[in-house]
């Protein structure tokens, strides 16, 4: 185990503005937060494009709080710092959107082909992409992209082939959700929020017209299976359960664009930072390449887990406050923006020992990647942690040794931390 930067030495500027995406240009900014989690848990930003500002909570035991308690902090009104209100936000509402008992419901309806079991039942298929992209990747020879050439071309395939369509549509699709969740990102979307005028779109999800054309596949794939079910998950979620309940077309279309957009970057992003900590850590990438070698699950696993949050990739999400509560001496009132920022809570020393020390070991490893213990908790969860430790298996015992090999380029967000570029060279075996 080696150690990362001490706190408050070594992580950058702490008095950056958490609201201005170039804040994020070098990854997470941690020294500010760290400074906000010490000096101010909860703490109130304007913001600078007419939004009405919001609070900010950085500790791990707020989160969880606001998380929990949904009576208190909703979803129902947006969940990123985007204000949209009336029918423009009933249109493109998706399951993240709602409180209970909705919110049950929804789930009720979705969950089942997410379940650990079923998850369990699409590992050998989503090895043998792993496989397929591993050797692809070793025709490069020993320089390459790792996210372009390894952690882009996995999830979205092994998402497509869940959901049964077809793998020719998978760049398109990647295309697609990278304009969604890059939506800031000038080089991701031709329509960065922000810098030019989306206003037309607001009615849409993430303000991008990649949504629209999302809908558009998803009402053709409906249609395809409506009069010939296939065993696919697209399949299954448009089924009704037994009580004869069924997501509506609407609510089908924005769950299609919620997972192209959430199973898609996020995934990505967090293999890159996977293979980056790796190779900023060489005795721990020897550890688990071992583990890999010699089937032992629980070092991947345990691996897998401190990957996740180290990377925390979804910086943040958003609660509305429904009446005046106090929370950690802050005095928020009905109708404030809750923001809970998850790369934050990640690092409290309050949590997790050392937190800014990488471990592969670290057990138990509570972190809140996931959401898991709110009733938002990842419906994807269960399906990334297997992406992340079959893909670990299918390469670390390939390569002897990985190196960041060039300068790394970053998403422009200030709500995904994501790499687009990481040069890495290999030693392969
Ligand atoms: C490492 C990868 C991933 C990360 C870090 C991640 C993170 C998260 C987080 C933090 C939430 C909770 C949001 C909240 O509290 O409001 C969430 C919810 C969700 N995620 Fe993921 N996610 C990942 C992968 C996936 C995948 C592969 C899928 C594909 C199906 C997915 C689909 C969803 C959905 C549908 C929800 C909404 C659940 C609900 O509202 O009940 N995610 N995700």
């Amino acid at each position: 185990m080696s150690s990362g930067p001490t706190p408050g030495r070594g992580l950058g500027r702490d008095d950056l503005d958490i609201v201005d995406p170039d804040s994020y240009a070098d990854g997470f900014p941690h020294a500010t937060f760290q400074r906000l989690r010490d000096e101010a848990p909860v703490s109130w930003w304007p913001e600078h494009d007419g939004g009405k500002g919001f609070w900010a909570v950085t500790r791990y035991e707020d989160l969880l709080y606001v998380s929990q308690h949904v009576e208190l902090f909703s979803s129902a009104q947006g969940i990123t710092l985007e204000e949209i209100e009336g029918e423009d936000f009933h249109l493109r509402r998706n399951m993240l959107e709602y409180d209970p008992p909705e919110h049950t419901r929804y789930r009720r309806l979705v969950s089942k082909p997410f379940s650990r079991r079923e998850v369990y039942g699409y590992e050998d298929g989503i090895r043998q992409l792993a496989r397929d992209v591993v050797i692809d990747a070793q025709g490069l020879g020993d320089r390459f992209d790792y996210v372009d050439r390894v952690a882009k071309q996995l999830p979205m395939k092994m998402l497509g082939r869940l959901l049964g369509v077809p793998d020719s549509d998978g760049d398109w699709l990647v295309e697609q959700g990278d304009a969604l969740l890059g939506n800031l990102d000038p080089e991701m979307t031709k329509h960065p929020v922000g810098l030019t005028d989306t206003d037309e779109f607001k009615h849409i999800p993430f303000r991008s017209p990649a949504a629209l054309e999302l809908y558009r596949y998803a009402e053709h794939q409906a249609e395809l299976r409506r009069g010939c079910p296939m065993d696919d998950v697209i399949t299954k979620l448009l089924s009704p359960t037994i009580d004869g309940e069924c997501l509506t077309e609407l609510q089908f279309k924005n769950l299609f664009v919620l997972m192209v957009s959430a199973g898609n970057d996020t995934t990505r992003y967090t293999m890159a930072g996977g293979i980056k900590a790796l190779a900023e850590h060489p005795e721990q990438f020897a550890e688990v390449r071992q583990a890999c070698i010699d089937g032992d699950a629980q070092v991947v696993e345990r691996a897998v887990e401190e990957v996740l949050r180290w990377t925390s990739v979804t910086m943040h999400f958003r609660r509305t406050a429904t009446q005046d509560v106090e929370l950690n001496g802050q005095q928020i009132k009905q109708g404030d923006k809750v923001v809970v920022w998850f790369s934050s809570a990640d690092y409290d020393d309050r949590q997790f020992a050392d937190p800014y020390t990488f471990d592969i070991h670290r057990w138990p490893n509570d972190h809140v990647a996931f959401n898991l213990r709110s009733p938002h908790l990842c419906l994807g969860a269960q399906l990334a942690r297997m992406e992340l430790k079959v893909l670990f298996e299918e390469l670390l015992p390939r390569i002897t040794s990985v190196e960041i090999d060039g300068p790394i380029e970053r998403l422009r967000s200030n709500f995904i931390c994501g790499m687009k570029r990481l040069p890495v060279r290999v030693t392969w075996a």
